[in-house]
């Protein structure tokens, strides 16, 4: 029998406003619209750069209004309604400066391409005061719903051990822009893990990471392997080990996210990352230790998925506090910004490099 026994889904808005979009890629086709969809949101205009592209987007989702400049999708947006920005981190700045004061907007992860840029664009949500969160939803895929409900609920008790580790090969090409970056792996895709940690964990003392890139594929100067050791003192230990250039074949790939606590543990196979963007089948195992002697690792099954269902939840949240039905912006910039310092840590960390072994 299917086990439907903890919290899966994110809670929806009593009463969605209309999305606008800005930035009509891959993202927004692969886990965005198809997320609103299923949620019942409706996106009433959208914007993109690239012309094509933003027509595409039009005849596949029926999106009403296509605009010819940013300033157009501004103009023409109900005053209720949220934006949803997913574009490259360099063009976050530029248009959150032409949203209109106290205006609600979700704006894609990475948030600026370093800690300098994160910066930036705080002051500016600050200054215009937007309410404005970051689109970090990993925090919302229903395995994770569903593993904070357990661990809220005490059934592992004290998590003593996290760790996410990907062994994956990734299609990169699917994201051009990221190929010209000085910073590729951690700030676009362990950032997930990371800004993960931090909702479980809070944020670390400190960072010891590497990251680097791989020789079959120099043209990616910002890395597509590394190892991340988010530092807690003596509990939890904590890590975040990706390799993307794992080229044999599907059976050795990994891709899972586990928790150990004190009365139990959760491992979670997510499966995205195993066949880009299509995905692998997720897996939640957990067991738990009050069964004593007889405790065996048990299987949740899970409806639903990173893509798309967790991009249910970051908009969700954003509408739900604008609205009022929650009082805190779970994904706030203000938040965000600890992730972004988190991984500004590791970058200068593994500038520094190791220890040098003592001559002997
Ligand atoms: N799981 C995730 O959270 C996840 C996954 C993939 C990508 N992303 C993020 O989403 C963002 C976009 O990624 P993508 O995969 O859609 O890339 P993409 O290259 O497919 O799409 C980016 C789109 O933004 C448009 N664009 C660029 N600058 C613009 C501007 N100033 N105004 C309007 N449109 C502009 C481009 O024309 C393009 O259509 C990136 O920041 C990436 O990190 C997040």
């Amino acid at each position: 029998m299917p086990e439907f026994k903890y919290r899966q889904a994110a809670t929806l808005p009593v009463n969605p406003p209309p999305i606008v979009s800005i930035g009509l890629g891959g993202i927004v086709q692969d886990a965005h619209y198809p997320a609103y969809k299923s949620a019942g949101f409706k996106v009433v205009g959208g914007f993109d750069i690239n012309r094509e592209r933003a027509a595409k987007m039009r005849g596949d989702f029926g999106i009403p209004r296509i605009c010819e400049s940013l300033a157009e999708a501004v103009a023409s947006a109900p005053g209720h309604a949220v934006f949803d920005v997913a574009v490259p981190g360099g063009a976050i700045v530029d248009i959150l400066n032409a949203l209109p004061q106290g205006r609600a907007v979700l704006v894609q992860k990475p948030m600026g391409e370093d800690l300098a840029d994160a910066q930036r664009i705080l002051k500016i949500c600050r200054e215009r005061n937007l309410i404005a969160a970051m689109n970090f939803q990993l925090r919302y895929a229903p395995f994770i719903i569903a593993a904070r409900d357990m661990i809220n609920q005490g059934l592992i008790g004290e998590i003593e051990d996290m760790e996410a580790r990907v062994q994956v090969s990734t299609p990169w090409h699917l994201w051009p822009f990221v190929f010209a970056l000085p910073r590729a792996e951690i700030l676009y895709h362990s950032i997930h893990y990371v800004d993960l940690v931090r909702s479980f964990c809070g944020t670390p003392l400190g960072v010891y990471a590497k990251t680097m890139g791989h020789p079959s594929a120099p043209e990616l100067r910002g890395g597509s392997r590394s190892m991340i050791i988010l530092d807690y003192g003596e509990n939890p230990r904590v890590n975040v080990m990706t390799n993307h250039n794992h080229i044999y074949g599907e059976t050795k790939q990994e891709s899972f996210i586990k928790f150990e606590g004190s009365k139990g543990a959760i491992q979670i196979r997510a499966g995205l990352n195993m066949n880009y963007p299509e995905g692998a089948p997720d897996r939640f195992e957990y067991i738990l230790l009050d069964a004593g002697p007889a405790a065996t690792w048990q299987t949740l099954e899970i409806r639903g998925s990173w893509f798309p269902e967790a991009f249910i939840g970051t908009m969700s949240s954003l509408m739900r506090y604008v609205s009022g039905e929650i009082p805190v912006l779970p994904n706030s910039v203000e938040d965000a910004i600890h992730t972004m310092a988190t991984v500004e840590a590791a970058y200068e960390s593994s500038k520094r490099g190791g220890t040098p072994i003592p001559a002997v």
